[in-house]
């Protein structure tokens, strides 16, 4: 009873930030993200009537702790449905996600291991009824399962059951492309998870992100299906930083900015005075993943690479939704 499966992870153009429901992962908004070809996890989940419990290796290293409950209280959701609650599995995953680029591999990981557990124990899935199920591994992996431009919609029932990703575009519909700008110095990391959570809880400012959201996916998914780049661009970058805004005003009021992320946002806001059409956008973290066309990649490239404090840039196209191999 063995399967592999492949996901690539994704960035959020109108960010997911904050629960309503901790343990079902149920987001207090609706987000939307593109699939990129660059970062992913291939895993294979072999359930073993021999074992006694799950066993874990990522990048051929046993994993232990936090991550390793994550990914077993995960599969246990898989045994639930399968209703084989005693079948224990060997967990192998490989992550080709650039270390440190700023990408978390939540996203692509959980999709991967609930396409290839479910896979492996039977379950026959839709990739709507498969997105659900991730999102209760990482909210937003459950994005991971379609590629190219994908909605998580939130929905509205306590239960969970309407809440799940839809594609919007697939990855061929636009050459969009994405840098990822990876600083070189790191400083201490809230995890979206905690971030989220205190934002919600404290923030006065989170009333306002949650109103805004509505037009912001309205406006987005026009601009994307007309390939209207500036609007789309623009819709993003506002989005993030009306999300950083709600971590300012939290308590204790935190925020994931560095020096060298203002000044990739800044150089980006700069590109676009000289005629060269870019936008930033940022998650839970200090690196910036900057949005641009094919026809500009290499003056692009180049600018962020000369900024003082960027030690990599990582170039990424849209991408594909959850493979078996
Ligand atoms: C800022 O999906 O990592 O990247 O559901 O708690 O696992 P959990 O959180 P996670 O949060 C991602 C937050 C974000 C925005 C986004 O990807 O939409």
């Amino acid at each position: 009873m063995k399967a592999t499966a492949k996901a690539h992870t994704n960035i959020a153009l109108i960010k997911y930030w904050g629960k309503r429901d901790e343990a079902l992962i149920l987001p207090t908004n609706s987000s939307l993200s593109l699939t990129l070809d660059g970062f992913c996890t291939t895993t294979t989940v072999d359930f073993r009537a021999d074992l006694t419990k799950d066993r874990f290796m990522l990048d051929d290293q046993p994993v232990e702790g936090e991550a390793y409950r994550r990914v077993t209280k995960f599969l246990d959701l898989v045994r639930q449905l399968a209703g084989k609650e005693n079948l224990f599995a060997d967990i192998h995953s490989k992550n080709d996600v650039p270390t440190a680029a700023g990408f978390a591999s939540s996203a692509s990981g959980f999709a991967a291991l609930a396409a290839a557990g479910t896979k492996a124990i039977g379950l026959d899935l839709g990739n709507q009824e498969l997105s659900r199920l991730t999102r209760q591994g990482s909210g937003s992996a459950c994005r991971s399962i379609f590629g190219g431009f994908a909605e998580w919609e939130m929905g509205s029932e306590t239960d969970g059951s309407d809440s799940f990703a839809v594609p919007v575009a697939p990855a061929e519909h636009w050459d969009i492309r994405v840098a990822a700008v990876v600083l070189s110095s790191t400083m201490k990391k809230v995890s979206s998870r905690a971030g989220m959570k205190r934002t919600v809880e404290t923030s006065p400012f989170y009333s306002g992100w949650i109103d805004t959201i509505p037009q912001d996916l309205n406006e987005i998914k026009q601009a994307i299906h007309a390939k209207d780049f500036d609007k789309t661009g623009s819709i993003a970058e506002a989005n993030c930083l009306k999300m950083h805004a709600t971590t300012l005003a939290a308590n204790p009021p935190f925020t994931y900015w560095h020096d060298t992320t203002i000044r990739v946002m800044q150089t980006v806001q700069e590109m676009r005075e000289n005629g060269i059409p870019a936008y930033f956008t940022i998650d839970a973290g200090p690196n910036v993943k900057v949005l641009y066309l094919p026809e500009n990649e290499k003056n692009i490239e180049t600018k962020l690479r000369s900024i003082p404090g960027v030690s990599d840039v990582i170039l990424s196209k849209p991408g594909q939704g959850i493979s078996y191999i």
